[in-house]
């Protein structure tokens, strides 16, 4: 029998925690004959919380899930671990501005970065998703030179999934029917879904549906989509975004289907004008367990500057953090 997966998971006390861990533990990350065992990471304050949800896991009797341990040490929890998910960050509160919001993350995902450098596993893979999830994973990867560049990425599946299903919706067609969607650029509101070598049934999306739709309705709906889950929940999206964190490691383990890609920000190889280092979101495929930018393709004008400018905010937040010394 196969050795537990070291699962580590930050934030777990938290919503997007409480949707992911029950997840995680019924074989849902990597497979269902893939034993895992979790390791919790806390402020010390929910500490206790995340010992309630620990009681659950061991209530849920999973049988893939071989134990869980918690930790309010970055050091101890990210001992040996070969999947890192970083959900707890430091959210914006009110007059904050995005410097202080960078600042107060930097003092989360330095000291993640480094623990993740000094104790992981050889074949450690990151993906964060607190925000602001591309600049975070862009700090915490600064801070673990020993490790491949490769193993940091930041997630726009949920965006990716927004994308697939406003598609399906309009098209009146399964989601599985949908191949080659992509989200470019920052997981924030200046995203860019594209359509452009989108197909359904080996059809062209960008041509069965209005550029005015696209741009007026099918963008701001998925680049504004966390806005409007709070107006309607009170409370940020949760359980999709955990149910795209396990996509995002899922595929980055199993691989993505012949002829489709999906989303994921990744490090930039310098690949259609997106500066080399910086963590953007790209259309990637998977194989053999990476994550590759899909190369060569036409990007047309509109296309063009809306990855400019979304390219141009992950910029200028590089550029904070590095007068901030947080790189
Ligand atoms: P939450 O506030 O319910 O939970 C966050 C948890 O992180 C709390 O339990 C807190 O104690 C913990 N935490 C804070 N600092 C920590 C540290 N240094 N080490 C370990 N744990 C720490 O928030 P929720 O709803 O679970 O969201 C988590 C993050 O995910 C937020 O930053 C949110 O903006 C982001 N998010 C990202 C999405 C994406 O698509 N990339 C989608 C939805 C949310």
């Amino acid at each position: 029998t196969q050795a537990p997966v070291n699962v580590t998971v930050t934030g777990a006390a938290g919503q997007i925690g409480y949707a992911l861990l029950f997840r995680i533990a019924s074989g849902q990350l990597l497979g269902q004959d893939v034993p895992v065992k979790l390791r919790l990471l806390e402020i010390p304050q929910a500490v206790k919380a995340a010992e309630g949800t620990a009681m659950e896991l061991e209530d849920g009797a999973f049988p893939l899930l071989a134990g869980t341990d918690i930790f309010d040490d970055p050091k101890q929890a990210f001992e040996g671990t070969n999947i890192a998910l970083l959900v707890g960050a430091r959210p914006r509160s009110k007059g904050m501005e995005r410097g202080d919001l960078l600042e107060a993350n930097g003092g989360i995902f330095k000291p993640q970065g480094e623990a993740i450098n000094a104790g992981a596993a050889d074949d450690v893979k990151v993906l964060v998703v607190g925000n602001p999830a591309n600049t975070n994973a862009l700090i915490a990867r600064s801070h673990a030179p020993d490790v491949p560049a490769d193993r940091f990425t930041a997630m726009t599946r949920l965006d990716h999934n927004r994308a697939l299903a406003q598609l399906a919706k309009k098209l009146g067609v399964p989601v599985t029917e949908l191949k080659k969607v992509a989200i470019w650029g920052n997981h924030s509101a200046t995203q860019y879904p594209s359509v452009q070598h989108a197909e359904f049934g080996g059809k062209s999306i960008a041509e069965a549906v209005d550029q005015a739709w696209l741009e007026n309705d099918f963008i701001p709906t998925v680049a504004k989509r966390g806005a409007a889950i709070i107006e309607a929940r009170g409370l940020s999206s949760a359980a999709s975004a955990a149910s795209a964190a396990i996509d995002h490691v899922y595929t980055w383990v199993n691989g993505t289907p012949a002829g489709d890609w999906t989303s994921a920000a990744v490090v930039s190889d310098g690949s259609y004008g997106v500066p080399e280092g910086l963590i953007s979101s790209f259309p990637v495929t998977a194989k053999d367990g990476k994550y590759e930018i899909v190369q060569g393709l036409e990007i047309d004008e509109f296309s063009r500057t809306r990855i400019d400018a979304s390219v141009a905010e992950l910029v200028e937040e590089r550029d904070t953090v590095q007068k901030l010394g947080l790189i």
